[in-house]
């Protein structure tokens, strides 16, 4: 047995690496269509699909996107995505994921990624190789014909429905594009990704027909958008009692977050809203006459963040307050990352230098979790995963913001 790691040869082992990988997950969903797989194709990162074979023998793989990554005060850093880890059932627990993990991190940052980002099926198995959850995000269940807003709106703009293969759906884009640079947590997309997220196919959001309301402000530019399906309740067609289920729902501003939620439970024969990705503490909750018809369902983590370049993320974000702070990285995997760091805000800007000691010591985990201010670093020392003290609390103070990450893009 010997686990060997190489680039995919061609086309054909892409599709068996493809089949293996779903096959991996249960095999319980339809291939998607060729041209479902040939966009998927091309949100992949050529140079991050990663064959893993024992003894010579194709047994798993994964592959990997390249985008940028939003951090807070507007600025983005190259980060990897990774995804579809799978290695055959019978092939297990031989280190086969960790030699493609070790080498998806080798190459990302190769590649001037300042971080690995994923998503996580098995969320233990991942903090061993130095990712930390930066930030969750919720399903909410809204009973429809409760959940109207304490305030009438009226809405100076309007609201347009566009279905797969409608070139107005770009609107959707431009919406997202602008608010990736106020939404820390969200990733960019190139036109493959959102032929991924736009496609009919089963693959992304099930069997249910995609549609896109684009909201468009007074002066008719789209400000906007919620992306979602109507599936079928099993009432039949005399009492359909239908779910809308939206999976996308991004908004630049507060009049077109009520017009949206306004639209999405006034669909016609709805009973339910069903909103994925969505805030775990949504701000749309403090405008409904009866707030607990906003029903969290459940909280699931969803970024997860490895740093490669702790100086590149420490200094693109913004911060809060000024001051400094030392700490230590330990990472056997990057030992020019590991070691003592000073990081100096002045003007809302960090910068970092390399200093001889520090007291405080922080996993590359521990890092992806605080790096945003997304989890507190005295919440870890609450929680005695990091030694609590004065410095941690300076620290913990220099990254803490407001501005709570919101990933949107599954991948
Ligand atoms: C998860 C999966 C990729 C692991 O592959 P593998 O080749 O058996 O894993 P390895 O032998 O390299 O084990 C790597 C490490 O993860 C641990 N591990 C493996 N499977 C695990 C699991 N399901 N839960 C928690 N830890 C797990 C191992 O103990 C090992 O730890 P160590 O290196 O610190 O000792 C494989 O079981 C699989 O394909 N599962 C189905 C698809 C899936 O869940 N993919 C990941 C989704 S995010």
């Amino acid at each position: 047995m010997v686990i060997t790691v190489r680039d995919l040869a061609d086309e054909a082992e892409w599709e068996r690496q493809y089949a293996m990988v779903g096959n991996a997950f249960g095999g319980n969903r339809a291939a998607p269509d060729e041209p479902h797989r040939s966009a998927v194709r091309g949100c992949v990162d050529q140079r991050l699909s990663i064959v893993v074979c024992d003894d010579g023998e194709h047994i798993g793989g994964c592959a990997s996107s390249l985008f940028d990554l939003s951090l807070p005060g507007g600025a983005s850093v190259s980060a990897s995505g990774l995804s579809g880890v799978g290695v055959r059932p019978d092939r297990r627990g031989r280190g086969a994921m960790r030699a493609m993990l070790v080498e998806h991190l080798k190459r990302s940052a190769e590649l001037g990624a300042a971080a690995s980002t994923l998503m996580a099926t098995e969320p233990s198995l991942y903090g061993r190789f130095g990712y930390g959850l930066m930030s969750s995000v919720a399903t909410h269940r809204i009973n429809v014909d409760r959940a109207e807003l304490a305030e009438p709106f009226t809405d100076a703009g309007r609201i347009e429905v566009f279905t797969s293969g409608d070139a107005r759906q770009a609107a959707a884009a431009d919406v997202y594009e602008r608010m990736r640079s106020v939404n820390p947590g969200m990733t960019s997309r190139n036109e493959s990704w959102w032929r991924v997220v736009l496609s009919d196919s089963d693959d992304w959001k099930g069997p249910a027909k995609p549609f896109v309301a684009v909201h468009y402000d007074e002066a008719g530019d789209p400000d906007g958008y919620a992306l979602h399906v109507v599936e079928p309740g099993t009432g039949g067609l005399w009492r359909p009692r239908a779910t809308v289920v939206a999976h996308e729902f991004v908004v630049a501003n507060l009049d077109a977050e009520k017009a949206l939620w306004q639209f999405l439970v006034d669909v016609p024969l709805v009973r339910e809203l069903r909103w994925h990705m969505a805030p775990v503490e949504p701000r749309i909750r403090l405008l409904l006459a009866n707030r607990r018809e906003l029903d969290t369902e459940m909280v699931n983590d969803m970024l997860w963040v490895r740093p490669l370049d702790v100086a590149a993320l420490l200094e693109a974000r913004t911060y809060e307050r000024d001051g400094d702070a030392s700490f230590a990285v330990t990472d056997e995997l990057f030992p020019d990352e590991a070691g003592p760091w000073k990081l100096t805000v002045v003007g809302g800007r960090g910068s970092v230098e390399r200093v001889d000691s520090a007291e405080v010591s922080l996993t590359p985990s521990q890092l992806g979790m605080v790096v945003t201010g997304a989890t507190s670093l005295r919440s870890l020392a609450a929680a005695g995963l990091v030694d609590a003290s004065e410095v941690v609390d300076s620290l913990s103070d220099l990254l803490v913001s407001s501005e709570t990450p919101q990933p949107i893009s599954r991948f």
